[in-house]
């Protein structure tokens, strides 16, 4: 069996400093890569930035910065906000890198010399912001600007000498590959449009450009530079050290798994880099999966809307893992998500300091009055001791399931059901009215520290930080986590210590 497991988030333009929609990508793409991890799988995580094009240097050039210069800086950022939000990435590419230099040179030689690419001239539309052409019925004019009914953002008139890929040819291949692997493209309502689109009929697209020259240079005619979504996309086997197609990283983790990404960009990964890779001969990734927007009241948040909302300040404010918490739960995942600070107040009330911290919290401290913090020896579990353990071993494989498909929302329903049961168990069986009954008493305790052992475990890739601190009761590390022993009811060994714990979620006082 093939334990390998590579999932990618976009590379993001460095053109502004990172916003909460970022955030988000980021942090589901962590969820998964550290679900899979305790699962046993090797993991290669990949997140980066997307550096060349005429988006960047128009950016660069507004604030009169050389363009390499700007992206080092905001580049940065990205890459500070990568650890400020606790992500197990493998990896974070730039394409300013030469490694990335290689890789989409190499590409760009072969697919013209299969003759993939041929010189023309371009006439159309180009809308800068989203680096997207755009065809005449995908125009609108609104206020005297003619702008893209697609993304809404405003394009321009371009004609040049131009190279072009023959898309239009793998229209045919593309439809069957979509009909052959059914879950290429999710989720499925994305999935459809795509089909649509590209049964509308492709057509050959320009993927270089000549009136600028931040990007890499076609190898073959210096005067123009590559098409930066050919370039950006060519990062997710460039990080695998393409084209070196022997090399450990390629082999183990090409094709990609999961490119994890915003359905503003799923044109570009579920047509154009699927159809490069059949016209380079390479082997195509399993999974798309377009996430909706965040959305800050009732638009899309954006650098270009002005409308964004700090990961930084909400972090510092709040912490980070309430922060993972509150978008891996309260936005329903495929769909659009509107945000907001009292709504994530609510959450972190709710759910986490009254729901989960306390559950920990009352449990541990009963542990440490009755039992010496010691894992008590159990006698036989009674039927309600079962129904709650059994669950972890009923759902398991549907658990597996869950993730496998994206199934975001299904996998947490499950953890809160089990927070609200765990506590409910705690309050009906009474363990302090047991006092004369050792043995019940004990299995309760027993039952109560390992229903925190499961769903904590099954937390640790929402709530990392929060994880690992509650598994320190029970002395498991890390790299220990294993989300197979779920089903394990007798995995804690009596007789062995606990460790106490600190508050692990203030409770936010709301004063209105
Ligand atoms: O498109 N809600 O970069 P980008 C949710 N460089 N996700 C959001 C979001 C929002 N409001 N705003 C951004 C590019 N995102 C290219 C990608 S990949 C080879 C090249 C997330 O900086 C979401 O994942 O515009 C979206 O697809 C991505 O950021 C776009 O980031
Ligand atoms: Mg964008």
């Amino acid at each position: 069996m093939d334990k390998n497991y590579y999932i990618t988030t976009p590379i993001y333009y460095p053109s502004a400093r990172p916003h909460m929609g970022h955030a988000y990508s980021s942090i589901v793409a962590d969820f998964f890569a550290r679900f899979k991890r305790i699962e046993g799988y090797k993991v290669f995580f990949l997140t980066g930035t997307d550096e060349h094009g005429q988006k960047i240097q128009r950016a660069a050039e507004k604030i009169g910065k050389d363009p390499l210069i700007f992206c080092d800086e905001i580049s940065k950022t990205f890459k500070d906000l990568s650890i400020k939000l606790n992500l197990s990435n493998n990896d974070f590419i730039r394409t300013t890198e030469k490694r990335h230099f290689d890789s989409v040179t190499e590409l760009w030689n072969i697919l013209e010399k299969k003759k993939e690419i041929y010189l023309s001239k371009y006439s159309g539309w180009y809308s800068v912001s989203d680096e997207a052409f755009y065809s005449e019925d995908e125009i609108e004019t609104n206020n005297e600007k003619k702008i893209s009914k697609i993304s809404g953002s405003e394009v321009e008139w371009v004609e040049e000498e131009s190279y072009f890929f023959k898309l239009s040819k793998w229209q045919e291949p593309l439809l069957k590959f979509y009909s052959e692997n059914p879950k290429f493209i999710l989720p499925e309502s994305r999935k459809n449009e795509v089909i649509s689109f590209v049964k509308s009929g492709l057509r050959d697209l320009s993927v270089s450009r000549k009136s600028f020259s931040w990007g890499i240079k076609v190898p073959s005619n210096k005067d123009h530079v590559i098409y930066v979504w050919l370039d950006a996309l060519t990062n997710y086997i460039s990080a695998l050290n393409y084209p070196n197609t022997k090399d450990k990283l390629y082999k183990s983790y090409w094709p990609a798994d999961l490119h994890l990404i915003g359905k503003d960009i799923l044109r570009f990964h579920a047509i154009y880099w699927p159809a490069f890779l059949l016209a380079a001969n390479l082997p195509l990734p399993k999974r798309v999966y377009g996430h909706g927007w965040i959305l800050s009241g009732d638009e899309k948040m954006s650098k270009s809307k002005g409308n964004i909302l700090d990961p930084l300040e909400i972090i510092d404010k709040y912490g980070l893992d309430p922060l993972r918490y509150y978008l891996l739960k309260e936005v329903s995942f495929g769909n659009d998500g509107n945000i907001s600070q009292e709504k994530l107040e609510n959450c972190i009330n709710s759910d986490l300091a009254n729901n989960y911290g306390n559950l920990c919290q009352r449990v541990v401290s009963f542990v440490e009055k009755n039992a010496n913090l010691e894992i008590p020896e159990k006698d036989q579990f009674n039927s309600d001791d079962l129904i709650i353990l059994d669950d972890f071993k009923k759902e398991f494989n549907n658990l597996i399931k869950y993730i496998n498909d994206q199934e975001l929302n299904l996998y947490l329903n499950f953890i809160v059901d089990k927070l609200f049961s765990a506590n409910k168990y705690f309050n009906d069986q009474e363990p302090w009215k047991k006092k004369s009954d050792i043995k019940r008493l004990n299995t309760i305790i027993y039952v109560a520290l390992e229903l925190i052992r499961k769903i904590t475990i099954m937390l640790y890739p929402i709530i990392p930080e929060t994880a690992v601190k509650v598994l320190k009761i029970f002395n498991i590390d890390e790299m220990k986590i294993d989300f197979n022993t779920i089903t394990n009811h007798e995995y804690l060994t009596p007789k062995n210590k606990i460790n106490t714990i600190e508050i692990l979620f203030k409770k936010i006082q709301k004063n209105d």
